[in-house]
């Protein structure tokens, strides 16, 4: 299991040290959530401020993006320096064109489905994704309680991808993820779990990681 700490719980007094810190504490991807207060009633940073952390750590940096015109500014998310990007499939910008965007950059593309959006949305998609992001709880707030019945979607997934010869594909869970529930996404065939408060509120987060992924072996 790969872990991604949601940098939604970090102190943003001191955005950069967090990062470095989450990544001696064995973090795989640091997972950066972008909310522009309409997609979702939240709104937190966006591309200056990741580019100036960029250089906090050499993990993948897995943008996170919550906004309404995702296809607008993927050329800014590239210059920031993303590794991944994953959008929401209910957003507004065109699907096929926002991951042809995404993927002129060089950058991994990766859709997001919300609760209440069946697994099969991203079918059409699949062929050209490296991640589905599951949401397992509603986006826009970070400590909120996961929501198990969203576990069969990955199975779903996992079996159109493998169906269709999409056999790297990565399956990514976001949303009240910690010591408690990961061996449930682990069994679920989740590849990689996002992790915020379970992680941040944790007086020793190497170990959380690291008993997280011990959960999954
Ligand atoms: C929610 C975000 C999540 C969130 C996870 O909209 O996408 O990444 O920060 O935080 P926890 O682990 O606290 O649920
Ligand atoms: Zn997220």
């Amino acid at each position: 299991m790969l872990i991604a700490p949601s940098l939604l719980a970090c102190d943003f007094s001191k955005f950069g040290e967090e990062i470095a810190r989450m990544d001696k504490a064995g973090a795989d991807f640091m997972h950066l959530d972008v909310m522009d207060g309409h997609f979702v009633p939240n709104i937190t940073f966006g591309a200056p401020i990741i580019k100036w952390v960029r250089k906090y750590t050499e993990k993948p940096f897995d943008v996170h993006l919550m906004i309404s015109d995702p296809l607008k500014y993927i050329d800014d998310f590239a210059d920031a320096g993303a590794d991944i990007i994953t959008f929401h499939v209910e957003c507004d910008s065109d699907i096929k064109e926002t991951i042809d965007k995404i993927k002129s950059h060089g950058i991994k593309p990766g859709l997001v489905i919300k609760p209440g959006t069946p697994a099969e949305a991203v079918f059409p998609y699949l062929s050209e994704l490296y991640m589905v992001l599951i949401m397992t709880v509603e986006p826009g707030f970070g400590g909120q309680s996961f929501m198990a019945d969203m576990l069969p979607k990955a199975e779903l997934i996992r079996k159109e991808a493998l169906r269709i010869g999409n056999t790297k594909l990565l399956i990514e869970a976001d949303g009240g993820i910690g010591e408690g529930n990961i061996r449930l996404l682990h069994e679920a065939g989740v590849d990689v779990c996002v992790a915020g408060t379970s992680v941040f509120k944790s007086e020793n987060p190497a170990q959380t990681i690291s008993n997280m992924k011990n959960q999954c072996i």
